[in-house]
């Protein structure tokens, strides 16, 4: 009995120590975890079971129905009576031998939403039954052997989330042409070819198609999406010009196009997007000078420009720069700063500019791709401006850390002594 209730005080003790110490040091909202709302499938006392068709076809998936599927984290449910029904199901780190059955699917069809993860089963083809209530698929290093076909069959779809996968036979505009309540959609790492769609639909708010073999231009249907936020294109082969309508996507917050072969200047329409506050522009063609509006982007956070071919004159002083989380600009050749705006200690992977605005002497790496193995900059004049970053989100956590487990010692301390001298006396 005694232990018992020591190891609970103890417990409370410990609990309470550290209860007391987080709230007053964690101070921004975003760093302080939010109690949870409770979940859809919270083990109400007075809930229903589950459908034993349902229940029967978890089994058959290779999933544990020991307990109540309902209340696992892989599964979510609706609360009907007699029985209740799935609503979402996770599939993750399955076993070699498990096998999607049309039967098993077809019970299924109550999901919305369905991810596979770590879950390289063979793919068959879904069910209309299955496909006409599914609003999200993720599908993440999981899926033998998919095609763009198969995908385009999720007509239903608002978001699809498809990730290190191989995807053959059809590029993206097989697979989105015909999703068209589609709010959000990645298609990374998959080695999808093809061109990008002509035809976009109008209420898409993230597209993100990183690190495929993607080809052709940025086509200007794309930059019509006003309620686009994220656009990541990024690692792709894209070529010809930034399209200069971009300052036409209104909403836009995070784009990347880093690693295309995209050439011509940024355009002046970029301007234009006040809410702008992750631009990656990095490893491409990019040529002329870089515009001095975008000092003026209040929200910018990240800007990489970095292996290009920008030339003249960098628009930016030490303030702007510090402020940024991310600043890259290295490897182009023709670019310069001002040494009475910018001083020394800034290490920019680029050179000073003499009194004409052309680089003094040649920066380290003289653009020439033979330099960029043996090239140690890129860590020199990143160091400066990633520090803020860092002192940010590690600072608080540590001290909380540190008084938390100290105050737990001595807790746990008093707590031990006070049995040692019960049990010894
Ligand atoms: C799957 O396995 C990985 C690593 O083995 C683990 O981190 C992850 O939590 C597992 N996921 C599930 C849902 O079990
Ligand atoms: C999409 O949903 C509608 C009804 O909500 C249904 O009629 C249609 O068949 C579904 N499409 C597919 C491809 O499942
Ligand atoms: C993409 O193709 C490369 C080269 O053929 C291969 O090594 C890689 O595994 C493929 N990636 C995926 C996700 O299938
Ligand atoms: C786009 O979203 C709006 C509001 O959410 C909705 O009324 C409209 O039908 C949607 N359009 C399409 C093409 O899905
Ligand atoms: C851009 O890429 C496409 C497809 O690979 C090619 O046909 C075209 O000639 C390229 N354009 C330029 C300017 O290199
Ligand atoms: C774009 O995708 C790449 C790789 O998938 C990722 O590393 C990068 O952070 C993404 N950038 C943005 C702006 O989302
Ligand atoms: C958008 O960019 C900001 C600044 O770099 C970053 O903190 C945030 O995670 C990005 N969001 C997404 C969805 O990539
Ligand atoms: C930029 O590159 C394009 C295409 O490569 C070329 O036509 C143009 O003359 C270049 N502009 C400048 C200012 O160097
Ligand atoms: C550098 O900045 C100083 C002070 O603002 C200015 O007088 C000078 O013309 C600039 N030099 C170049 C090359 O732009």
């Amino acid at each position: 009995m005694a232990p018992d209730l020591s190891l609970l005080l103890i417990f409370l003790l410990l609990h309470h120590a550290t209860a007391a110490v987080v709230p007053p040091t964690s101070s921004p909202p975003s760093s302080t975890p939010t109690p949870k709302p409770p979940a859809r499938s919270s083990p109400i006392s007075s809930s229903s079971p589950l459908d034993p068709k349902q229940l029967r076809a978890l089994q058959s998936l290779n999933l544990p129905t020991s307990k109540d599927p309902c209340s696992s984290a892989a599964a979510s449910c609706d609360s009907s009576s007699p029985f209740r029904h799935l609503l979402s199901l996770t599939l993750a780190n399955c076993s070699e031998d498990v096998a999607l059955s049309l039967t098993a699917l077809k019970s299924l069809s109550t999901l919305t939403s369905l991810t596979f993860a770590n879950c390289p089963v063979t793919p068959i083809r879904f069910p209309t039954e299955l496909t006409s209530n599914l609003h999200t698929f993720t599908c993440v290093n999981s899926l033998k052997k998919l095609t763009g076909v198969w995908l385009s069959r999720l007509q239903n779809l608002t978001d699809l989330i498809v990730s290190d996968v191989g995807i053959t036979a059809s590029g993206p505009t097989i697979i989105l042409g015909g999703m068209k309540f589609l709010h959000s959609v990645t298609i990374s790492h998959t080695n999808l070819s093809g061109y990008l769609p002509k035809h976009w639909h109008p209420n898409l708010t993230s597209v993100d198609l990183s690190g495929n073999h993607i080809k052709g231009k940025i086509p200007i249907s794309l930059t019509r999406l006003e309620n686009l936020v994220h656009l990541n294109l990024s690692s792709n082969s894209l070529n010809e010009t930034i399209p200069t309508t971009i300052g036409d996507l209104s909403s836009l917050q995070n784009i990347s196009l880093a690693s295309n072969s995209l050439s011509g200047p940024i355009p002046e329409s970029l301007a234009a997007l006040p809410a702008l506050m992750h631009l990656d522009l990095s490893f491409n063609q990019l040529n002329g000078t870089i515009p001095n509006f975008i000092r003026d982007m209040k929200k910018l956070k990240y800007l990489n420009l970095a292996s290009n071919s920008f030339r003249g004159v960098l628009p930016f002083n030490a303030a702007f720069i510090k402020g940024l989380e991310v600043f890259k600009v290295g490897q182009n050749s023709n670019l310069c700063y001002n040494h009475t705006v910018l001083g020394s200690k800034m290490k920019l992977g680029i050179a000073a500019c003499d009194k004409h605005g052309l680089p003094l002497s040649p920066p380290p790496a003289k653009g020439s791709s033979a330099d960029d193995s043996s090239d140690g900059s890129d860590d020199d004049y990143d160091d400066g401006d990633n520090v803020v970053e860092k002192k940010h989100h590690n600072g608080p956590s540590k001290v909380v850390l540190g008084v938390a487990i100290g105050l737990s010692s001595i807790v746990f301390l008093i707590v031990f002594l006070v049995l040692l001298s019960k049990c010894c006396k």
